[in-house]
């Protein structure tokens, strides 16, 4: 049987941590979210990163916007909170309705504030890095060094190891591939039109599921002993569910992450140390 690996526990033994840090400092970190429509996934999201926000003493501000908003009144919104001094981290959740152009949303968040690690500036300096640096002091996207962390936590040696990424999302997928490579893993990212997807993942180390498909890593995708890591959350008839299929998987890996409670919370966690990153950065 697999062994959990405990996000929820994990994420608050860092909470912890950054509210004692957060005493100690003579300001508070600010993080503003934005929010544009209506989408019920992303206002759990939101209304959760808020709350954390405020469980650990930043200054947090949510900025919901009417769904039809125009690009360019989003822009003069972004624009002022790039000058706002209480503000040092800005997440605009995304998706964004299809009317509006992400990429170029994204462009216009000053690097400096860039809590997600999403502008162009921050990923290229993933994309540069060689080593992987402490987590503490690494600006990279929420979710992956959610995943690195937890990773660290439990000593799983990538060194050397076959690690297949599922998904090559800007979120997920590629800046995972990126730190597992500086962490001297061999990285293979696999996706929806990938030939012999089964076979290229059983012969993995890692599997990192980052698919976006309930229950799609089964028992024949996975050998014995692998660490499976669960990026999914699916809304499904039966509840919420990983791209894993958890029950066929936990009995043929050595590390298992759960759906609730593995990936989810780390990147909340990361969110907050990504915050007070920058906030000690612009001080
Ligand atoms: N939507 C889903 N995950 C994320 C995330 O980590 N950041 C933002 N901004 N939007 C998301």
């Amino acid at each position: 049987m697999a062994q959990l690996i405990d996000g929820k526990a994990l994420s608050k033994k860092i909470q912890l941590q950054i509210k004692q840090e957060v005493a100690r400092l003579k300001f508070k970190p600010g993080l503003a979210v934005v929010l544009v429509g209506e989408d019920p996934a992303s206002q759990v999201y939101v209304n959760s990163k808020e709350k954390a926000c405020q469980a650990v003493g930043f200054y947090s501000q949510k900025i919901v916007l009417d769904k039809n908003i125009t690009q360019e009144k989003l822009l003069t919104v972004i624009k002022k909170l790039n000058k706002d001094p209480k503000i040092h981290g800005i997440l605009v959740q995304l998706p964004l309705p299809k009317h509006l152009n992400e990429k170029i949303v994204i462009d216009n968040i000053n690097p400096e504030k860039d809590v997600d690690v999403f502008h162009p500036y921050n990923v290229g300096e993933l994309l540069l890095m060689k080593y992987l640096p402490k987590l503490d002091e690494l600006l990279a996207p929420c979710t992956p060094k959610g995943i690195m962390r937890m990773i660290q936590e439990y000593k799983i040696d990538v060194a050397g190891k076959k690690v297949v990424v599922i998904g090559r999302s800007n979120l997920v997928g590629k800046p995972i591939a990126l730190m597992l490579l500086a962490s001297n893993a061999t990285v293979e990212i696999c996706h929806s039109r990938t030939h012999d997807l089964e076979k290229t993942c059983a012969q993995a180390d890692i599997i990192i599921a980052a698919i976006g498909q309930a229950n799609f890593v089964n028992k024949s995708m996975v050998k014995k002993g692998t660490v499976v890591i669960d990026v999914g959350i699916n809304r499904t008839k039966e509840g919420l569910v990983g791209d894993v299929n958890f029950k066929e998987v936990e009995n043929i890996a050595s590390y298992i992450t759960p759906v609730p409670g593995g990936v989810g919370p780390m990147t909340i966690a990361s969110l907050l140390e990504n915050t007070l990153l920058l906030a000690k950065k612009h001080q």
